[in-house]
């Protein structure tokens, strides 16, 4: 894993490397030198140990293990129309969680979000399903006048749509910050998250998008009554914020009150329902990291190195390649991954990605090539379904009918993230994801924990009617990787 991950840093940094080895020799000798007096000014000059936490954000001295309660529920849409099997695993209604997180606000609501079409005109629509997302907008609204502060962050570049959201929501009192990510990192604000009172926080698939409540198929996690993460989290939050004034460029290195405490080597701990689970936030894109939070590849890379039996992967698009970026470069850090641990550890590998009418046929090609690993005989396992969401008669609202899941789990893990995988999410792109792992004695409490959940929906979706297998897609009318 570390060799993977720092074969990545290498194609950061550019070739001339390899031809100056002999000057690099003699810069590293003199930064040892001079590495070595600043240390000796660092010694004699070190203030006393209080004043060194006084400057230190308040749970960053030491203290990963929490008493709050966190609760954790899955949330989930699932478009109208779609029929599934009685009794199957579901997590709750995406509405109910956003207007139950509404409803529960005092004080502070964060909302970070690619884009905002709330209303069906906002891309000149006309479906009652846009009903849903009016209320929420309705709600929002509101806010205010019950003396909630709101804040948006969204995105510049954006989607192009006809949207009035943003200027109904900043007449009523909504402070809203568009984030020029395109000038900053040459990507886009693509996380989509909620903190509400400091406390509770929504990670997931959906944008502020009334598809999102009633047309698109959207997982994602509410972690309710959770200062540690929702504090986290808006560190984050925090740093889009401050980008999105004027004229702001990046700070290198961010300052001290971004550091987290909270990583991938001191996950949060917290103990509820006899359930003991370890928490951590992951983010993108590395110009937005301390070196402190632990980056949304890295955690992806290591979650799929260390596990043992299986990897289920749920994502909307896969390439082993970036696609914003001009000219395209090959990016293989998750392929490799994926493959190492199918051929060399055994682990079965399955992987669930999103085909409906705008998917890119190009993706195919690399899907066929993971695919074409699997080999019971070698006990090698790759499988690779296409999950298509039928159009029905909703073939006149665009992108939609897809789904839109981001999420993976492992023997050790649950991660739900924001990022299609591809280059562009984890180079320049800002993305956020939650890593989970949950430990209980009796296995029937860790059915019933938010890892044994998501192992459910994947277990539900991959043996569902609208999951294909690769090699029987044929001719499928709402599905453009099968033309
Ligand atoms: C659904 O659950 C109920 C109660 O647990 C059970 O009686 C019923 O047989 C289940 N139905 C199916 C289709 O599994
Ligand atoms: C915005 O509205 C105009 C005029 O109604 C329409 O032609 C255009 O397609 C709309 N754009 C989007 C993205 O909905
Ligand atoms: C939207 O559709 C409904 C019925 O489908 C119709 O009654 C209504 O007039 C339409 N609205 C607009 C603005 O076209
Ligand atoms: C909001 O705050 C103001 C000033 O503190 C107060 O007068 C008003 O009653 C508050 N409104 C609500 C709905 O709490
Ligand atoms: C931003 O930069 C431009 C050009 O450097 C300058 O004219 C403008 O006053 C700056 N705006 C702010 C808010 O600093
Ligand atoms: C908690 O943090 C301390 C130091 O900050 C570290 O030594 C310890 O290993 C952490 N515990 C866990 C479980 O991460
Ligand atoms: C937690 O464990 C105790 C003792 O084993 C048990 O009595 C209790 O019902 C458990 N709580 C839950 C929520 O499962
Ligand atoms: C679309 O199809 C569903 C069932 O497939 C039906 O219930 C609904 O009324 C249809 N809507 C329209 C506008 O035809
Ligand atoms: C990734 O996901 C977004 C929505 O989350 C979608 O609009 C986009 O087309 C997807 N694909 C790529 C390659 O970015």
């Amino acid at each position: 894993m570390s060799s993977m991950y720092s074969s990545l840093h290498d194609s950061y940094v550019s070739n001339k490397r390899r031809s100056t080895s002999c000057v690099t020799l003699a810069v590293v000798l003199g930064c040892l030198i001079v590495l070595g007096i600043l240390l000796a000014i660092a010694v004699l000059k070190r203030p006393p140990p209080h004043e060194d936490h006084e400057t230190l954000p308040n749970e960053a001295v030491g203290s990963n293990f929490s008493t709050d309660q966190c609760s954790m529920t899955l949330v989930e849409s699932i478009p109208q129309y779609m029929k599934f099997k009685a009794n199957v695993t579901l997590g709750i209604p995406l509405e109910k969680a956003w207007k139950d997180l509404i409803s529960m606000a005092t004080d502070q609501v964060d909302v970070a979000s690619f884009y905002w079409t709330l209303t069906g005109e906002d891309i000149n629509v006309n479906s009652s399903s846009d009903i849903p997302g009016r209320e929420i907008l309705k709600e929002l609204e509101e806010l205010p006048s019950r003396n909630v502060s709101v804040r948006v962050v969204t995105s510049v570049p954006s989607v192009r749509t006809n949207s009035t959201d943003l200027k109904i929501l900043k007449r009523k009192g909504v402070q809203v910050r568009k984030v020029n990510f395109g000038h900053l990192t040459k990507g886009v604000l693509h996380s989509k998250f909620w903190i509400v009172d400091r406390k509770h926080v929504f990670i997931g698939s959906a944008n502020m998008d009334w598809r999102a409540l009633t047309q698109v198929k959207e997982l994602g996690v509410v972690v309710y009554n959770c200062p540690s993460l929702a504090t986290d989290l808006h560190k984050i939050f925090q740093s889009y914020w401050v980008m999105g004034q004027s004229n702001s460029s990046l700070p290198r290195p961010w300052p001290a009150e971004y550091d987290t405490a909270i990583n991938k080597h001191h996950p949060l701990l917290v103990k509820t329902d006899n359930i003991s689970s370890r928490l951590y936030l992951t983010g993108s894109p590395p110009s937005f990291c301390p070196p402190s939070r632990t980056q949304d590849l890295e955690a992806i890379l290591s979650i799929i190195s260390d596990a043992q039996h299986y990897v289920d992967v749920a994502v909307m698009e896969y390439f082993p390649t970036t696609r914003f970026e001009k000219p395209q470069r090959y990016w293989p850090f998750i392929d490799d991954a994926i493959r190492t641990a199918a051929f060399e550890r055994k682990v079965k590998m399955r992987m669930l990605i999103s085909c409906g009418r705008d998917s890119d046929p190009a993706m195919l090609p690399f899907l066929q090539s993971l695919a074409s690993m699997d080999s019971p005989h070698q006990d090698i396992s790759i499988q690779i379904k296409l999950y298509i969401v039928p159009v029905g008669n909703q073939s006149d609202i665009p992108y939609t009918r897809v789904n839109h899941n981001k999420y993976m789990v492992t023997d050790k893990v649950a991660y739900i993230g924001t990022s299609n995988w591809s280059g562009d999410y984890f180079v320049t792109t800002a993305g956020v994801g939650l890593v989970i792992s949950q430990h209980a004695p009796h296995p029937e409490w860790k059915t019933k924990a938010l890892q044994g959940q998501l192992r459910a929906v994947f277990e539900r979706d991959w043996d569902s009617e609208f999951a294909v297998h690769l090699a029987d897609l044929g001719h499928h009318p709402d599905c453009a990787l099968s033309r």
